[in-house]
């Protein structure tokens, strides 16, 4: 899989996502209205200033538009823009720089706060403008039926106003929605977290407390290396419990992480850190453990990093199946960028269960049986998006998966 391929149209432009081709079909635009605008190019420029000039009074004579406009540098410069998008109407090139002239003029008008209703509603301008001019080369009849016309097309301009209102209505219904289930989600997911984690700790805390007590009843009487062992175990439980509070606070953090508040940090250590949780399980099924030398500094937080690195070699170990387990950690460095890998030799995921790993709660039918919640890898995704990285898996049924992590970097070239 290629690491930068990416199926969503998230940051499309539009001319990506609208056929051209078809709109002109749609509008029934084609050669003979091409041919026929460019005839009409030169009666229309002759009283282009004179339209420009109108255009502008109208909006400064609407308090909505006038706002707008209160900068006399901006408006002389809007003017020629204005002249230049009527020129290019009439050149009738309707190709991608076509298109993108208008993206871009939406785009600008949207940003700066005027509403869709207004800014087509001005097309109603440019309308009466050509009618009035085609209109005028000939007699009255003529121009009655010019104006009669223009008046139809203002209620059909009405009704696209109105009408377009219903739509942002529902489109913006809709978006609600979706962020009403994204935050009830999250709630969810919140009390979940907050849920699993006092379960976790109250058996870590009994266990610390039944340690000292070890200790302080029979400490005299023990080996010194059952004290230190015992002691020890205590230590764990309590770095257990710390780490169950620090995920708790890493992972339902609604806080997003911009690049700016990344920190550098050693990739090395965070791994070491990981490596340290999983070390008794690591020992327990005889894995061995592979680490590429130098791993670089990253860009991102380290606990959350630090929980990934568990979270991936948990699951390697949890599903390791072979006699001679291993786990082989390597990266590889580009501009700005470390691809870390997590390979092992376990059981491997089914390709049609691979698009379903980092969903919450999805376990893979053959691993019911594994004790988990089914929301490390999705908290993993979660952790690694934040720090603007990804994270993604390739596998082979039988013969083990490989995980992996795409962190930012300082660009050495910087
Ligand atoms: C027929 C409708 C309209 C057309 C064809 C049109 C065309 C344009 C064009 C071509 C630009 C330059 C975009 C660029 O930077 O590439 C522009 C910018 C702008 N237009 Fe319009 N416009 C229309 C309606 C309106 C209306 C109704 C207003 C309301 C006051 C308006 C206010 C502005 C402003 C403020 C900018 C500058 C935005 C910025 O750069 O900060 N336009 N327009």
């Amino acid at each position: 899989m290629n690491p930068h391929q990416d199926a969503s149209t998230a940051g499309a432009r539009p001319s990506e996502i609208v056929d051209l081709s078809r709109l002109l079909a749609f509008l029934e635009i084609d050669e003979t209205d091409r041919q026929r605008l460019r005839e009409l190019a030169p009666l229309m420029k002759s009283s282009a200033v004179a339209f420009v000039e109108s255009f502008y009074r109208h909006l400064f004579s609407f308090e909505e538009t006038a706002k707008f406009l209160k900068d006399p540098a901006l408006v002389t410069r809007l003017k020629e823009s204005q002249l230049s998008h009527l020129e290019s109407m009439l050149e009738a090139e309707w190709n991608d720089a076509y298109t993108a002239r208008r993206y871009r003029a939406g785009d600008v008008h949207a940003q700066v706060g005027i509403s869709p209703q207004i800014f087509l509603g001005a097309y109603n301008q440019y309308l009466q403008f050509y009618m009035r001019q085609l209109a005028a080369q000939f007699d009255a009849p003529v121009r009655e039926y010019a104006e009669q016309v223009i008046s139809l097309q203002k209620v059909v301009f009405l009704d696209i106003g109105l009408t377009l209102e219903a739509y942002f209505t529902q489109a913006t219904h809709n978006l609600r929605r979706a962020l009403d289930l994204v935050y009830q989600a999250n709630a969810e997911l919140r009390q979940f977290a907050q849920l699993t984690s006092h379960d976790l700790k109250t058996p870590l805390a009994t266990m610390a407390n039944l340690c000292d007590e070890a200790l302080d009843e029979f400490g005299k009487e023990m080996p010194a290396e059952a004290v230190k062992l015992i002691d020890s175990a205590r230590g764990r439980a309590f770095r257990m419990s710390n780490t169950i509070d620090e995920l708790l606070s890493a992972t339902i953090s609604l806080s997003l992480h911009s690049e700016d508040d990344a920190e550098e940090i050693s990739s090395e250590q965070a791994l070491a850190e990981a490596i340290d949780q999983v070390r008794p399980l690591l020992d327990q099924k005889s894995i061995e453990l592979t680490i590429a030398a130098g791993l670089p500094r990253v860009l991102g937080d380290r606990v959350r990093i630090r929980e990934v690195f568990y979270n991936l070699l948990s699951n390697a170990i949890k599903f390791s199946d072979k006699r001679k387990g291993r786990i082989k950690i390597g990266y590889t460095l580009r501009d700005g960028e470390c691809i870390f890998s997590f390979a092992d030799n376990g059981t491997g995921i089914p390709a049609e269960e691979l698009a379903r790993v980092f969903v919450p709660f999805r376990r893979l039918p053959a691993h019911r049986e594994i004790p988990g919640s089914g929301l490390g890898l999705y908290f993993a995704k979660n952790m690694i998006e934040q720090q603007n990285g990804r994270i993604w898996v390739e596998s082979e049924l039988g013969t083990g998966s490989c995980f992996y992590v795409l962190l930012k970097r300082v660009d050495p070239k910087l």
